[in-house]
This record gives structure tokens, C-alpha cells and sequence, in this order.
């Protein structure tokens, strides 16, 4: 019997890599990069599974050729990445990977929402640059986080986990979502219309896939309801937010800060952006640790194990 391909998009972790089955043909470039467009191609059309990232653009074109793909594990819980029905309608399972990427990215919120209000980077810039003055009572000063309202848009796995983090700061949550979610044990989570959660929260953090009708859910209709002294923090997808609303926000101070891992056009960033002191802005990190990465690469490499033997893939999608 052949031995089945997998196709592997971009250099996983070592351990990844070491755990794939002995008997799969392997496909993997041998030094990390962005495929090119015949690169895919070249491996979808030979594989029976692939590993991708949230990078590869996966669409009806590129699966058109792909006659032995049976599984798509894309190495992301987010997965608008990849032309769903077009895989759907060919037969391909998606599968991601949820639940073991929930914590790492609850954290670098968390990371993001303190580092904006406490104006971490622009103090940390001061003291390797040299430019720090020296202690006064006025320098610097931020926001205080600790009791303050934070406001969830979306009340997934990753809102739920970022709310349970802030009963540590004694904080009011409130959060919108098209589902009423039961809160932790010893917390309140209170569910309030969209508009409602922007007008009273002090940090709004965003936590819903990207579709269409995410797309530029937050823009300047929204930006404006925000308090002017409220700090905006994204780590689900760019495209939510709408950047050049945001920029404007920011310049004219409708709100006061803005913390983002995740871009309109990665890794493209807007100039605007950039050149505002009230921003922090990291990578495409959240689930940038070691032990999530090699979670991430194990589930994926367990659906595909699931379905060549003929099982179900425990996370598949569609
Ligand atoms: C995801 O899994 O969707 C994350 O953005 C990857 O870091």
C-alpha cells in the first residue's frame, strides 16, 4: 500500500515534527517561509492530509486540484483562513484547535490590557534609551485596573478564560454575545447589548471569530460610543476592528489607548498605528508559547491520525 503524504505548510516545533507517524511521507520545506502560491499547490495536489497555519490562504482554486485531500488540520482555532464550503463541497474535513490555545491567549490579553494602561512599553523604552528623567509624582501615570468594568465582545472559550482572570482585579464583567454564557463559580458576567457593553466598559477586549459579519465590527460608529478614558484590546482577528477608525480614535483621543496582536493586513501595519504613543502592539502572539505550539501541532496531528484510520476527527469543523 502507498504511504499516505502529509504536507506541512511551515516548520512546527521539533517535537511536532517528531511525533508525526513513521509510516506518513512528509512534505516540508526545508527551510522555514511563507510557501508561494506553486508551493501549495505542488503539496495539496500530492497530499492526503496538510497541516496549515492561519497564513495560507486555503481557497476553492488550490482545492480544486487537491483529488487525494481527505483532511485539512489547520494549526489555529480560528480558521477563516480557509474557503469552508469549497472544502465541504469536495469532501475535505477542516479541523482546528480549540481548548489548548485558550489559556495562552487569555494570558497575552491579559498581558496587552496591563501593558497598555500601565504604559509599559513607553516606560521601558525611556529606560533602555536613557531617556528616563528620573522619578516624579506626575510621570507617566496610567490607568487603574484593578476594579475597574472590563468588556467582553464575544464570551467563547477565550472570553470566558479572560474573564475568569479578572475576579483577580475585582473587576465588573460584562460582555455581548449571541448566547447568554453562566458565569464562573464567585463572579457576576452580565450580558448587555453591543452598544451597551462599549458605553460602560474601561477595557474592552474582543473575542469572536472572523465573518462576515464580524468584519469591521469595530469601527467608528462603535469607537465612539467608548468612554474617552476606555482602552480597546484585540487578539482574535485584525479585521474586526476597523484600523483607520481606530487610528482616528486614537489621534483624537475618543478613546485613550489600544493594545493589538492581530492586524487588518498582517503583517502589515497600519503607519498611522505605529507612530501613536497610546498603542501597544505585539506579533500575532497569542498562543506563542512553546507547550500551546506543540498542543497545537499534536491535536492536528491526532484529527488526521483520526480520519485516515478511518475515525472521526475530533475537531472538525464542518
Ligand atoms: C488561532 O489559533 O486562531 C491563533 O490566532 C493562532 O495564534
Amino acid at each position: 500500500m502507498d504511504r499516505l503524504t502529509l504536507y506541512i505548510t511551515r516548520r512546527l516545533p521539533q517535537p511536532v515534527l517528531d511525533a508525526i507517524p513513521r509510516n506518513y511521507h512528509v512534505l516540508l520545506a526545508p527551510a522555514d517561509h511563507l510557501p508561494t502560491a506553486d508551493e501549495l499547490r505542488h503539496g495539496f495536489n500530492q497530499a492526503d492530509a496538510v497541516i496549515c497555519t492561519l497564513t495560507d490562504r486555503i481557497d476553492a482554486s488550490l482545492l480544486s486540484h487537491a483529488t487525494k485531500l481527505k483532511i485539512i488540520a489547520n494549526y489555529a482555532v480560528g480558521y477563516n483562513n480557509i474557503d469552508l464550503p469549497a472544502a465541504t463541497q469536495r469532501g475535505i474535513v477542516v479541523t482546528n484547535t480549540p481548548d489548548v490555545l485558550t489559556d495562552a491567549t487569555a494570558d497575552l490579553t491579559w498581558a496587552l490590557l496591563l501593558a497598555v494602561s500601565r504604559r509599559v512599553v513607553e516606560g521601558d523604552t525611556w529606560v533602555r534609551t536613557g531617556t528616563w528623567p528620573g522619578w516624579t509624582p506626575t510621570q507617566m501615570l496610567g490607568a487603574d485596573v484593578s476594579g475597574k468594568t472590563l468588556g467582553l465582545i464575544g464570551m467563547g472559550r477565550i472570553g470566558q478564560a479572560v474573564a475568569q482572570r479578572a475576579a483577580g482585579f475585582r473587576m465588573s464583567v460584562l460582555y455581548a454575545s449571541h448566547r447568554l454564557v453562566p458565569s464562573s463559580p464567585g463572579t457576576t458576567w452580565v450580558w448587555l447589548p453591543l452598544d451597551d457593553v462599549l458605553a460602560q466598559s474601561d477595557f474592552l477586549s474582543l473575542h469572536v471569530p472572523l465573518t462576515e459579519t464580524t468584519h469591521h465590527l469595530i469601527g467608528q460608529r462603535e469607537l465612539a460610543l467608548m468612554k474617552p478614558t476606555a482602552y480597546l484590546i484585540n487578539t482574535s482577528r485584525g479585521p474586526v476592528i476597523d484600523e483607520a477608525a481606530l487610528v482616528s480614535a486614537l489621534k483624537t483621543r475618543t478613546i485613550a489607548g489600544a493594545a493589538l496582536d492581530v492586524y487588518e493586513q498582517e503583517p502589515l501595519v497600519s503607519a498611522g498605528l505605529t507612530s501613536l504613543p497610546n498603542m501597544v502592539l505585539l506579533p500575532h502572539l497569542g498562543s506563542a508559547t512553546l507547550e500551546t505550539r506543540v498542543r497545537m501541532g499534536l491535536i492536528c496531528l491526532d484529527n488526521i491520525t483520526a480520519l485516515l484510520e478511518n475515525r472521526t476527527a475530533p475537531n472538525r469543523v464542518n
